[in-house]
């Protein structure tokens, strides 16, 4: 019998269901394609029979409104939306993550529940310096990424420049695991690194369902494509020759990436990247707590919460926790202990979403995603577990660099506006910090990027009645001190120092060069960088 066969009869059920799980985001700059790539991973998955199914026709996505409307439109919010689908007898969690640089916080918490993500890239335009971030984020997690150059049946990049791109400006590796054939915007198809051979693009009828790809070997290629066919060969020899193989420690850590030429919108390339994902992309693995012990899979259910989301049915105030599940089997109705509190949740109500639709979820196992309503209590970042207890690792958070002060403009509105921010804040929209612990009749709000204020002000004013007025500060950059470091720097006259909602004390400074200043001469107060440039 085979040792493979022999671990499988031996692994405990739970174990054999985690190493069926892919858990994964997409990050992209928004109209590189990823609402494309999601229907077309989709089709191949066979969770839809035609694209176009599940995410409606949304149109450009510049203000805080538009995105509104299209998390209406989806009816579930954009940053949380989770798709499963089974391929090949494999689970596929797909987290979205807003593509918006603006965002990158909610981008930064859904990876914090994903396992490995999709760089997807625009052929023409690679990495853009707006979303530089979300992929400096990726990379310091340091989770395992596959780029999946898009858009190729346009003109764009050369391949090679596409590889020194990913390398300079992304500090990558970068490994070829497809190499296209024909030019940007005359692309004749791909050669398959692992086999060789030439897939070759068909193109169904704008590539609303599946079109099978005609695969041939090198011989067929070179009868077929007399030009385009040695010359991609050269090239891939060429780019080989400096990087022959994916380095797997490399690719685990998130320091090099197979790289894969396709074009979502004619399907051409999706199955190649629907097949490395299952192939290569990491199953669940034991997650350590915040002690540095792992759980171990099959232990005892736990669960981190990554993303809470307040009135997202408009009928009714309610609050959904996304939970990713690392340990143990979820059975709806179980009873569990939130470790931050010490108190009991019952998971009563829990569901899995795809696109619009929920439903409800009877049985989960590591790697897998579930919303709970009602989950008053939970904030992100909470474990929730069975058994023995374990408190995972909070969730990073970017510094922000962007900050305003929030006044309420109603005076008989003052609970609903505190109330207000307080839900926000807690929701990770936007940082809430205060002059004192107490009540600061103007608050201050810190966020990555303005549209995050956007965002805040329209849910003020539609969730809790409020209409509040934001005015400008001259504040961009902070860093974490402490108490002390509080004192010295009000004495130094050098930096207001403001208290965010997790007790945080933040130094504001108006500039990076304030900022730098203040470290060199007070060597010895805090002044710590979070995770930012
Ligand atoms: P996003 O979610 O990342 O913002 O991108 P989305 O999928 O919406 O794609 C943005 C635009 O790029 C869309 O065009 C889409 O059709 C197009 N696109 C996606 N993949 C490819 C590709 O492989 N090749 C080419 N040529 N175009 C691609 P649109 O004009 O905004 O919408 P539509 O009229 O095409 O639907």
């Amino acid at each position: 019998m085979r040792l493979a066969s022999l671990i499988c009869m031996t692994a405990s059920p739970i174990t054999g269901e985690a190493a069926r799980r892919r858990t994964f985001a997409i990050i992209s700059h928004p109209d590189a394609g990823k609402t494309t790539l999601t229907e077309k991973l989709l089709l191949y998955g066979g969770a839809v029979e035609e694209a176009g199914a599940v995410h409606g026709r949304k149109g450009r996505r510049t203000t805080a409104s538009d995105w509104m409307e299209m998390e209406r439109e989806r009816g579930i919010s954009v940053s949380s939306t989770v798709l499963r689908f089974t391929y090949e007898d494999v689970v596929f969690n797909l987290l979205d993550t807003p593509g918006h640089h603006d965002f990158s916080e909610d981008t930064l918490r859904v990876l914090a529940a994903a396992d490995s993500a999709v760089m997807l890239l625009d052929a023409a335009k690679g990495a853009e310096a707006q979303t530089l971030r979300l992929f400096e984020v990726a990379r310091a997690r340091g989770i395992p990424l596959i780029t999946f150059v898009n858009k190729y049946d346009r003109p764009g990049m050369e391949p090679l420049e596409m590889l020194d791109h990913i390398e300079s400006v992304l500090g990558l590796t970068p490994v070829p695991a497809t190499w296209p054939v024909g030019i940007p915007g005359d692309f004749r198809g791909v050669i398959d690194r692992r086999t060789g051979q030439f897939h070759r693009l068909t193109r169904s009828v704008r590539g609303a369902t599946r079109a099978d790809d005609e695969v041939m070997d090198a011989e067929e290629a070179a009868a077929r494509e007399p030009d385009a066919w040695p010359q991609a060969r050269e090239e891939l020899d060429l780019a080989t020759a400096v990087q022959p193989h994916l380095d797997p420690d490399d690719f685990a850590a998130g320091r090099a990436t197979p790289v894969f030429f396709g074009s979502a919108v004619w399907n051409f390339g999706v199955e190649m990247l629907l097949d490395a994902l299952l192939r290569d992309a990491p199953a669940p693995r034991p997650r350590p707590g915040q002690d540095g012990e792992p759980r171990a899979l099959e232990d005892a259910f736990s669960a981190q919460v990554f993303k809470v989301q307040a009135n997202m049915d408009p009928r009714h105030r309610d609050r959904t926790a996304f939970l990713r599940v690392c340990s143990g089997r979820f059975d709806r109705g179980m009873k569990t202990t939130n470790a931050r509190t010490g108190k009991g949740f019952t998971m009563a109500h829990a569901f899995e979403a795809f696109g619009q639709e929920r439903a409800v979820v009877d049985e989960a196992y590591p790697g897998d995603v579930i919303g709970v309503v009602n989950a008053g209590d939970l904030r992100v970042g909470d474990t929730l577990h069975e058994g023995a207890a374990v408190t995972f690792p909070p969730i990073p958070v970017l510094a922000p660099e962007h900050f305003v002060t929030a006044r309420n403009r109603d005076a008989t509105k003052h609970k609903q506006f505190h109330r207000g921010l307080g839900e926000l804040a807690e929701e990770g929209v936007v940082h809430l910090l205060r002059r004192d612990a107490v009540a600061d009749p103007t608050p201050v709000l810190g966020g990555v990027g303005p549209l995050q204020f956007e965002v805040a002000r329209h849910r003020l004013e539609h969730e809790f009645g409020v209409r509040a007025v934001f005015e400008p500060t001259s504040w961009n950059v902070a860093r974490r001190t402490d108490e002390d470091g509080a004192k010295a720097l009000k004495q130094a006259g050098r930096a207001e120092v403001l208290v965010r909602t997790d007790g945080v004390l933040l130094a504001l400074f108006r500039t990076p060069f304030g900022a730098e200043q203040a470290e060199r001469d007070l060597p010895d107060v805090l002044l710590e960088r979070m995770l930012e440039r």
